[in-house]
């Protein structure tokens, strides 16, 4: 296998219609979908990934309908309980990123736990991204790296690149280099819009329920035969 790239981040995307396939409920592509989550971070340390990030709610989810996001909301608490406990076995570090102000206050108080208890795990790096929207987190940056200019005695004038990525909720975790989309749709959907500047985008038609270990050896082979630039010219010793 080729380069590997050290950090993933993934748009999961078709769990309703996985469901639909079958004459199921949305909700059970739901449930589907976060025993998909589980399997992907296995296989994504097994196969050398360090860093993964997965969209699990967007700040445009909320306009679904309220018993879909009230089922969202039931697995995501579901799933922060267990990573509690299961948090010394797999070693991961978990973190969540996106706006959890928004979040019931139980779900909240989960999140902290979780975050807390795995900080200073040294398996794979997991951010969940929940009530996260790239603009959202944009203009949050941008607030608090304004806020620490002025306090710092600065102007606005001195801002910076390196203030913004500062300030985001990925703060210290490197730019995806690979950006994985399931379900055929090609679109960003308001996913890290600043860290993704550079990475390659890698589409396939699998829906999130079905992607495993297979598909993720699939996406990583198609990055390892990339040449990346970054705007110069090709580094063959890169
Ligand atoms: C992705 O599956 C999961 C979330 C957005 C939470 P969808 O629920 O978007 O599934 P489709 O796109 O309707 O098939
Ligand atoms: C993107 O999927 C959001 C998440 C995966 C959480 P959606 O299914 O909500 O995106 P759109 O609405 O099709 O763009
Ligand atoms: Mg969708």
């Amino acid at each position: 296998m080729g380069k590997v790239p050290q950090h993933v981040a993934i748009i999961m995307d078709g769990n309703g219609r996985w469901a639909k396939k079958r004459g199921l409920p949305r909700n059970m592509g739901h449930k589907q979908g976060s025993a998909a989550v589980r399997k992907v971070c296995e296989a994504a340390w097994d196969l050398g990934i360090k860093y993964l990030t997965i969209y699990a709610f967007s700040t445009e989810n909320w306009a679904r309908p309220k018993d879909e996001v009230d089922a969202l909301m039931k697995l995501l608490r579901e799933y922060m309980k267990t990573s509690i406990k299961e948090s010394s076995e797999n070693n991961m570090r978990v973190r969540v990123i996106g706006d959890i102000s928004a979040l019931s206050e139980d779900l909240q108080e989960s999140i902290r736990e979780l975050m807390r208890v795995s900080a200073d795990n040294t398996g794979l790096c997991f951010q969940i991204a929940l009530n996260y929207g790239g603009r959202d987190e944009l203009i949050r940056s941008v607030k608090s790296a304004v806020k620490g200019l002025a306090e710092a005695g600065k102007t606005v004038e001195e801002l910076t690149e390196a203030d913004i990525s500062a300030n985001l909720d990925t703060k210290g975790i490197p730019d995806p280099d690979l950006l994985i989309r399931t379900s055929g749709e090609q679109r960003l959907s308001n996913f890290l819009l600043w860290q993704l500047a550079y990475a390659e985008f890698y589409f396939t038609d699998t829906l999130w329920p079905d992607f495993g270990k297979k598909e993720l050896a699939k996406a990583i082979e198609h990055y390892g035969n990339r040449e990346r630039r970054f705007g110069g010219l090709v580094n063959e010793t890169k």
